[in-house]
């Protein structure tokens, strides 16, 4: 299979191209999803790759006949795909889960007694949140790469003896803003510290290397890698994963179950008791391998609209753009925004409802990073990805100059705590109605 990137749309995210949305206007337009760092559409490599395995689709594991002999394959062979998507070590384990959060959480639950966990306050609440019970020491993000590696050295420094992990996000899902892992990395080996990098928003942009960037575990969701099937990954260093206490309880983490007790697997089966999502994990095999293929091409497209979409926003009246660093640095297609004088919801709601623009308004889980950048307010994010074009990009822009002119042409209220239209005559697809 290859990435057929040229011309990107077409090929790879019939689902975005083909997709239609009504205006409050009556007429209907090519929808522009901006909102691929919440979810990516599926590519349709995954699409026929799971067409051809769904006739084979059955029970893995524990089953004799053929189709479950296929299922068994796909799932086990998806392991050494996800391997290989995030060049891992020998010795690394892949444990599928739902998404990040579940892996980040399963990851928590994994820690050796009395594990000292560093990480940066602005960190999504899927990386921030899992390690209750654990001593976490918070720190604020510092404006500058530089000095967020000396942070983390500090406070590595200020840790008890004992085990210690990083956790890190790769990319901001505020602000698209790359941290410096590598040097962080480094950081945490020189403190004996193990570190967990949070790739949802780095994997579908970059490609990862745990050996190069010296990382110890990468957690990351198929639902932002074009494979929106449910399932994700954690996948690093075994032997914590191995010791701790199975992540659910169940069939399938068990050697046997007597009268006198339990054996459970040591494996990554261990942590993945109950049916697997098989279709889920293959499509996200899939999805790995198809972004492999080709990243230069994946950065090609992103980069080129990145910069398209600056340079138009630059242009908007009012308009500023969320960061979290003062020096420039590499970055994904993400931009969080806000426009003076207008609440971001409110814009959300007229993007789609005017212009059939799909972007996301609020905190983004991050409620932290997000109150901070804005002196406590809330953002608009437009997020690039595969699915973009340069005229999503650029009705995006022309929609927010034509707002900030002249405002909207329909009415919005909150009839249900968030803008919409009022009144909203779009009708749904016929198979919701
Ligand atoms: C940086 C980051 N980490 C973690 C998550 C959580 O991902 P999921 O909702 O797929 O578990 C997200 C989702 O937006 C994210 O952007």
């Amino acid at each position: 299979m290859t990435l057929a990137l040229e011309p990107v749309v077409p090929t790879t995210v019939p689902a975005t191209l083909n997709t239609r949305v009504p205006l409050v206007t009556g007429e209907s337009v090519e929808y522009a999803n901006l909102d691929h760092a919440a979810s990516a559409p599926c590519l349709a490599a995954v699409r026929s790759a799971l067409d051809e395995f769904l006739p084979w689709y059955a029970s893995v594991h524990r089953g004799a006949g053929f189709a479950s002999q296929v299922s068994t394959k796909v799932y086990e062979r998806t392991r050494e795909r996800v391997l290989r998507f995030v060049d891992a070590r020998r010795t690394d384990t892949v444990i599928f889960t739902r998404n990040t959060t579940d892996s980040l959480n399963l990851l928590a639950r994994s820690l050796p007694r009395h594990t000292s966990v560093v990480l940066f306050d602005t960190e999504h609440h899927a990386a921030l949140l899992p390690w209750r019970g654990t001593d976490v020491h918070r720190i604020p993000t510092p404006r500058t790469r530089l000095a967020a590696v000396s942070a983390v050295d500090s406070a590595l420094a200020a840790c008890p003896e004992g085990p210690r992990l990083v956790v890190l996000t790769g990319a901001s899902n505020v602000t698209g803003e790359l941290l410096p892992v590598r040097e962080i990395a480094a950081v945490a080996r020189r403190h004996g510290a193990r570190i967990a990098l949070d790739g949802a928003q780095l994997a579908p942009h970059r490609a990862i290397s745990l050996r190069e960037l010296d990382v110890d575990y990468v957690a990351f969701s198929g639902h932002k890698l074009y494979a929106p099937f449910g399932a994700g990954a954690l996948i690093g260093r075994s032997d914590w994963l191995r010791a701790a206490t199975p992540y659910l309880a169940g069939g399938g983490a068990t050697k046997n179950v007597s009268e006198d007790g339990v054996v459970w697997h040591s494996g990554p089966e261990r942590h993945e008791a109950g049916s697997p999502n098989t279709v889920g994990v293959y499509a996200l095999g899939v999805a790995c391998e198809q972004l492999s293929a080709d990243w230069d091409a994946v950065t090609a497209h992103e980069e080129e609209l990145l910069t398209r979409l600056r340079r138009g926003l630059a242009a908007v009246p009012g308009l500023s753009e969320l960061r979290l660093f003062d020096d420039d640095g590499d970055r994904v297609g993400t931009v969080s925004l806000v426009v003076e004088g207008y609440e971001p919801g409110w814009l959300a709601a007229v993007l789609s409802a005017e212009y059939g623009i799909g972007v996301r308004d609020g905190a983004f889980c991050a409620h932290i990073c997000t109150r901070r950048l804005t002196g406590g307010q809330q953002a608009l994010r437009v997020s690039l990805g595969l699915g973009t074009t340069a005229e999503h990009v650029d009705r995006l822009v022309l929609a927010l100059r034509q707002i900030t002119a002249r405002g909207a042409r329909w009415t919005y209220g909150k009839p249900d705590g968030r803008w919409a239209p009022t009144p909203d005559p779009r009708e749904v697809p016929p198979f919701l109605a």
